[in-house]
């Protein structure tokens, strides 16, 4: 039942829309009847007020600066839970008990090898090759190779499919990782946790027993929350608009990490420290923020700036803890690095152009100096944030399949190209 209704008048036509609310946030005009009723579209290019769905899971006040997932301030989850607890919250809607916990972890565990004949194709690709072109090719193929879960009205096989690619995704991640750097695979260990078995996949070798370091184990377990889901982002929207035709999981996952790649969205955190190496030097901070406010010079302060937080980003508070502890725990809490993000950071917030267009760190600031100092590439960095928004993606995809009011997506148009005319011979067209 509507709460209210907004009046619409176009030339002739009033007519009205239901409003209807949420449990918390902004309320919706539901304009789904407007064209029926008026002849008009609406326009709303980069949907900067357009709702595409209901949604029970993740919940965002960007003024306010917080992130909910399953209404549990996203600080509480970082320091009190764990990454695999959170995916148990995201994908069933409540914190597990210890029995579910224990199962769920299992389920996951059991699932975290790959098809023996997928290394293949990794082989097929150049050892240069980045690694989320690698994780675009990889995690379409799963389709390729468990068909037992592709079939997307049976929720058992929704069920299998999902375990399968939360266990999948770091596995796949780290042969990415390996491949690059011509090491052989390392095959997942049951008896680590989610993130540490990530690091060992990623940096144990054949020849050497690999202890993991719990600081960087935890750390890792951090940045995987803080990047579980984020509401109706870029790559979400993917996932849901090609899972709205009915494509497997499998496939509408692959188009998650695709849309994800881009520098504007998960494809920031590696041209933030980029950024930052290229700043080196606290002195050369202001010649940086100079040059982010010409509008002339095509540069942005990558890391900053947010299509939906107009204050800090919650994620990025935590994440600035967790860089300092890991980089102190090094005995690195000089890292020039680290010094150069927080001198940006402070004349950034301090400047009346950052301040007016309210523009704050965003998660992607903080976490490459902690990736880089637990080891990782720069070209590493999208793909850990893929694996760890997959139970988000996931968690979206099997919403909108169960959501009665699910249709295929299918945006219109304000269309201004030329009108109908008639084809001219080529001969005529000199
Ligand atoms: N540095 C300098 N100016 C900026 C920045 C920035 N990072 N971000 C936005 N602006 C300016 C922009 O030039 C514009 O100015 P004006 O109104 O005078 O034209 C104004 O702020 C609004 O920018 P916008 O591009 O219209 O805002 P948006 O909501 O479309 O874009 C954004 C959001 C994240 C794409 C953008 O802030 C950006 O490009 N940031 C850098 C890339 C980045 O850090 N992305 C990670 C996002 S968080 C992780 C994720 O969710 O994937």
């Amino acid at each position: 039942m509507p709460d209210s209704k907004a009046a619409i008048s176009y030339g002739e036509t009033k007519t009205e829309a239901p409003v209807l609310s949420g449990s918390i946030g902004p309320s919706v005009i539901d304009i789904r009847s407007l064209y029926a009723q008026t002849g008009c579209f609406t326009y709303d290019p980069g949907f900067t007020s357009t709702a595409a769905c209901k949604s029970t899971i993740t919940y965002i006040d960007g003024d306010k600066g917080e992130l909910l997932y399953r209404g549990y301030p996203i600080d509480q989850l970082a320091d009190k839970s764990n990454y695999l607890e959170v995916c148990y919250l995201l994908l069933y809607g409540e914190l597990p008990t210890q029995a579910q916990l224990k199962d769920f972890e299992q389920r996951v565990t059991r699932h975290t090898m790959i098809h023996d004949q997928m290394q293949y194709f990794f082989r097929g690709f150049r050892r240069d090759a980045h690694p989320m072109a690698v994780m675009c090719g990889v995690v379409g193929a799963l389709s390729a190779f468990y068909h037992d879960s592709t079939d997307i009205n049976d929720p058992v096989q929704r069920e299998i499919a999902s375990i399968r690619l939360i266990a999948k995704m770091p596995t796949i991640a780290a042969m990415a990782y390996k491949y690059s750097i011509g090491q052989p695979f390392i095959y997942p260990k049951n008896e680590l946790s989610y993130a540490e078995n990530f690091l060992h996949m990623c940096f144990a070798t054949p020849c050497e027993e690999y202890k993991v370091n719990p600081i960087f184990a935890h750390a890792m377990d951090v940045i995987f929350t803080l990047h579980a889901d984020h509401e109706q982002n870029a790559s979400t929207s993917t996932v849901r608009l090609s899972g709205s035709s009915g494509a497997n999981p499998f496939a509408c996952i692959a188009a998650g990490v695709a849309c994800l790649w881009g520098p504007a969205h998960g494809g920031a955190n590696e041209a933030a420290l980029n950024m930052l190496r290229e700043i080196g030097t606290p002195d050369r901070v202001p010649e940086y923020v100079a040059k982010a406010k010409d509008k002339n010079s095509g540069f942005r302060l990558m890391g900053f700036g947010h299509r939906v937080y107009k204050n800090y980003d919650p994620r990025a508070k935590v994440m600035q803890q967790v860089a300092k502890d890991v980089l102190a725990q090094l005995g690195a809490s000089d890292n020039p690095i680290l010094q150069v993000a927080q001198d940006l950071e402070k004349v950034a917030l301090s400047d009346p152009y950052f301040i007016e267009k309210k523009l704050y760190p965003n998660v992607d600031f903080y976490s490459g100096i902690i990736l880089n100092a637990i080891g990782f590439p720069t070209s590493m960095f999208t793909a850990i944030f893929a694996l760890a928004r997959t139970v988000g993606w996931i968690a979206q995809w099997k919403e909108m399949i169960e959501d009665k009011d699910q249709k295929i997506g299918r945006p219109r148009q304000l269309y201004i190209g030329a009108p109908q005319r008639d084809y001219v011979d080529l001969k005529a067209r000199g």
